[in-house]
């Protein structure tokens, strides 16, 4: 049966010792929890010392799709395979927006992700102009069949979807409002691969501990991609107990 799937997105926050004693925190007070999934997506370089055993699934937050060779600075999806991560963002706003990724470049990624047995988490949203005029479902149409193009299946794929505007800004779009588009998103993909009903989709953007079960009570709806509140063990903490 399909687990909701809650992950934390970390962005560029937290040193090391924060991350440890999140990660020990995390592990030690959600043990037993098996109703939904969770885990947080951490700078890279600290993905190995926090891939442990325990209920926390540890993610990254980006990768290369190339295998190997010189690409200076860049980090490979079996290389974040090699070090335990279990998830990777791909297509973040943030990664379309400030560095310039494609929908071109999130399809080669998806594709490496999923060769290297990694659960791709893959980004899609509209900005705010977009949204203001009502271009909200053609930019996710365009965007997700082009992230999916030559994919052959949806299996260990997760959607998010994240309207920009929403990002950050303490702004949230309704929960009508995005359970219509996570809905309008499974259409796209049922209509591709015959049937998304076991597919993951989130919602992304601003979601707290005070909204998360409102958001997990629509109908397709079945996560959240959380950042600013999964900085803190307890604002993580309390939202996976109010997910549950
Ligand atoms: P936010 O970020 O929860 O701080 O709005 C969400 C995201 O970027 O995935």
């Amino acid at each position: 049966m399909k687990k909701n799937i809650v992950v934390g997105n970390w962005k560029m926050n937290n040193l090391k010792q924060e991350a440890l004693a999140f990660v020990e925190t995390v592990n030690r007070q959600l043990k037993g929890v098996e109703s939904l999934e969770f885990g947080i997506c951490v700078p890279s370089v600290y993905i190995d010392s926090l891939s442990k055993d325990g209920i926390l699934n540890i993610g990254a937050q980006n990768m290369h799709f190339e295998e190997k060779g010189a690409f200076t600075g860049e980090i490979s999806a079996e290389m974040l395979k090699d070090v335990n991560a279990k998830y990777v963002i791909i297509g973040h706003s943030e990664r379309r927006e400030i560095f310039g990724e494609s929908d071109e470049v999130v399809n080669l990624k998806l594709k490496k992700a999923l060769k290297a047995n990694l659960v791709p988490i893959v980004c899609c949203g509209e900005t705010l102009e977009e949204y203001k005029e009502n271009k909200t479902k053609s930019i996710l149409k365009s965007q997700i069949e082009k992230a999916f193009k030559d994919i052959k299946s949806l299996e260990n794929i997760v959607v998010a979807y994240e309207p920009i505007w929403a990002i950050g800004t303490g702004l949230s779009a309704s929960s009508d409002d995005a359970n219509e588009m996570c809905k309008y998103i499974r259409q796209i993909l049922s209509e591709k691969y015959g049937d998304a009903k076991q597919t993951v989709i989130q919602y992304g953007g601003s979601v707290k501990p005070n909204n998360i079960s409102e958001y997990l009570s629509k109908s397709d709806i079945d996560g959240a991609l959380v950042g600013g509140a999964s900085l803190t063990s307890e604002d993580f903490i309390s939202l996976i107990n109010n997910a549950k």
